[in-house]
């Protein structure tokens, strides 16, 4: 078979800051339950950034860990994309901010925005520099700062998110062109612009010139999760050309515990196969998918050589998936 070059994840980090916000805590100020919580979403708690801390300083932390998880040094870097819907400023990019901030050297740096299936979208972006040789040690971030997109008074949508980080480093490698190869192996990405209505936030630069807040109809965001993302899913591994059953480890964007499972059940997926931290740590939007995968290397379960599936969903209506060979 020919010589391709693959991006192959050499390193994965994630980052969690410290303050814990469990639901009893949320009960004394909005009209909601842990039991209602826990049955609707599998959330028990989320994390939540202290005040002093951005979007760009958790990334920060996360890149730290992948970097040295993949025994690579911020002088090695020379391209940077953050999956973020909850910048430091409008503008300049979070990407640029973590630039500077770990003293990477002058190089490619962006945003990317698909919020919730941010970190997929940038991981197929990513693979578009590495596979073709244009970077040769890249930082994908996902990165969030929901608890500042919040409305406190709002049950249905305060109770759901959480804050964190997660980063991986891709270097290219060679590869056969087959199924055996490491690195990313296949994507599907998709955007129905017309259901915007259903999730997004209320403020931006070009309308009110506020940041806004989080606003969801979450019971039809639900229906279109579980009815749409096996699709998608079933896209990335026809493009990968591999069985969904020869997937080792489900790695889902962590909203809701039953979507989760949902999805997973319409796939043929074993529960013992999908790798769930929504129940620590919420939905971190666009940090969810690598935060547990760190959290899965972390304690044992994802090894080298392994197949993995991500899946994300999130505002726009946006949702993808991948498969990688770690
Ligand atoms: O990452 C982006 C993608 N986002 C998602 O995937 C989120 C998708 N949606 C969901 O996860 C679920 O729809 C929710 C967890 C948001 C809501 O669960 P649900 O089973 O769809 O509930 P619902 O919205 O249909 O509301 C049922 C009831 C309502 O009360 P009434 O009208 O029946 O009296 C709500 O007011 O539950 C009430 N409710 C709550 N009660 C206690 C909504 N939020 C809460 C709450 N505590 N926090």
């Amino acid at each position: 078979m020919s010589s391709v070059l693959r991006s192959v994840v050499t390193g994965v980090g994630g980052y969690l800051p410290d303050e814990i916000v469990t639901n009893a805590d949320l009960a004394k100020f909005v009209d909601t339950s842990d039991e209602w919580i826990v049955e609707r979403t599998g959330i028990r708690q989320r994390h939540r950034a202290a005040p002093e801390q951005g979007c760009s300083d958790l990334a920060v932390e996360a890149a730290k860990r992948a970097l040295a998880a993949a025994g690579r040094t911020a002088a090695q870097i020379d391209l940077i994309i953050v999956a973020t819907t909850t910048p430091d400023l409008t503008f300049p990019a979070t990407a640029a901010m973590v630039q500077r901030k770990l003293g990477a050297p002058i190089g490619i740096a962006f945003d990317v925005q698909a919020v919730c299936s941010g970190f997929v979208y940038a991981l197929s972006v990513a693979d578009g520099f590495v596979a073709r040789g244009l970077a040769k040690c890249a930082l994908v971030i996902g990165s969030e700062t929901m608890t500042r997109l919040m409305d406190w008074t709002d049950r249905g949508t305060c109770v759901l998110f959480g804050d964190g980080a997660g980063a991986v480093v891709l270097e290219p490698g060679e590869g056969t062109g087959g199924i055996e190869d490491r690195g990313l192996l296949g994507f599907a990405l998709r955007c129905d612009g017309t259901k915007q209505d259903l999730l997004y936030v209320d403020g931006g630069p070009s309308t009110t010139g506020t940041v806004g807040k989080l606003r969801m109809a979450g019971n039809q965001v639900f229906r279109h999760a579980v009815v749409n993302i096996a699709e998608g899913v079933e896209a990335a591994a026809a493009a990968a050309g591999v069985p969904i059953s020869s997937v080792d480890w489900f790695i889902p964007h962590q909203a809701n515990q039953r979507i989760l499972e949902g999805v997973a059940r319409r796939l043929g997926i074993a529960p013992e196969r999908v790798i769930s931290t929504v129940a620590e740590h919420a939905n971190t939007s666009a940090a969810s998918i690598p935060l547990a995968w760190a959290q899965g290397i972390a304690d044992g379960r994802i090894k080298p050589g392994q197949l993995l599936l991500l899946e994300a969903m999130g505002g726009g209506l946006t949702w993808g998936a991948c498969v990688v060979r770690l």
